[in-house]
């Protein structure tokens, strides 16, 4: 059994990509299709066995608390319609048996700093992060679920990794090490957003991750690097110093949610596979002169 039951989710970061959508409204709240991609992200988590939901937010983010409360007014207004499939979809939106939790990260700081706030609320026990806007599609185990998994397995901290372009190393942070089982290596290095010649490797690391607690203490003394941010990728290359850190190249399609691009990649891509719009979907799509 896993003794995994807390997981972060850093959500007060700035979304000055997606201006002026996020002027008062979470990145995090701007939906694929029909559901926010906070709640796709929250999902993944309580389907990987997390009982407690951190929420970092940032000052515009009520909207995420809001999101995850209950909806008493809608609730009964629907109710009071016999509309209980509606009804049903928004009473779903809080996963059962699960905890929430809000922290406010009053200035954006940066990812390091994001977690580093959520220190009291998760203690001095192993816990996961997710980043929402990094969508993850799997028609199997989850990208959270294969961690837990490899966590199980190896223990230390598991950070989730994809292959990526060399020419793209300048959006992430980029790690190398030799590997030790299908999937998964350890990682000798970590550098955020390294230009493509100073690319350990042409592994990325994306929205997953599984720390130990001991990433809070490295995360106090790291200093703004890329950016002017605290860097969480920083706060783990001085972690894999004194703990193992490995790289899980997870299954799955990801999208990158957090660039416009990636948004409407993720758009299109799961209204064709969505229950209702699908078909009309994907007529609409064959008849555009592109
Ligand atoms: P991003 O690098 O995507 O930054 O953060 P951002 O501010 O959200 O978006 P842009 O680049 O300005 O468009 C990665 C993750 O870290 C969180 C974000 O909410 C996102 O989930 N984050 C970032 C924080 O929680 N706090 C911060 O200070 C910075």
């Amino acid at each position: 059994m896993s003794t995994l039951k807390k997981v972060v989710f850093p959500v007060a970061g700035l979304g000055t990509r997606f201006l002026p959508a996020t002027k008062a409204v979470a990145k995090e709240m701007l939906a694929i299709v029909d559901k926010p991609l906070i709640q796709y992200a929250a999902e993944e988590a309580e389907k990987a066995g997390f009982e407690t939901l951190i929420f970092v937010v940032g000052r515009t983010k009520n909207s995420i608390i809001d999101h995850f409360d209950k909806a008493y007014e809608l609730e009964t207004e629907l109710a009071m319609r016999n509309k209980d499939a509606l009804l049903k979809i928004v009473k779903d939106v809080v996963p059962k048996n699960v905890n929430c939790i809000f922290v406010r990260q009053s200035e954006a700081l940066g990812l390091g700093h994001a977690v580093l706030c959520a220190e009291s609320a998760v203690g001095n026990e192993p816990f996961a992060v997710i980043l929402p806007d990094d969508l993850i599609c799997n028609d199997g185990k989850n990208c959270m679920q294969q961690m837990v998994e490899v966590f199980n397995q190896h223990g230390g901290s598991i950070i989730g990794t994809q292959t990526v372009a060399i020419e793209e190393s300048g959006k992430y942070g980029m790690v190398a090490g030799p590997k030790v089982a299908d999937r998964v290596s350890m990682v000798d290095e970590i550098i955020e957003k390294p230009q493509p010649a100073e690319a350990p490797s042409d592994q990325a690391v994306v929205g997953r991750y599984i720390l130990t607690p001991a990433i809070f203490d490295r995360l106090k003394t790291t200093e703004r690097g890329a950016g002017g941010e605290i860097q969480l990728t920083d706060g783990i290359a001085a972690l894999r110093k004194s703990e193992e850190v490995f790289a899980y190249s997870f299954e799955g399609t990801r999208y990158d949610c957090g660039s416009k691009i990636g948004y409407l990649q993720a758009t299109v891509e799961l209204a064709l596979q969505h229950r209702e719009l699908a078909d009309e979907f994907r007529q609409y799509l064959k008849q555009l002169e592109i």
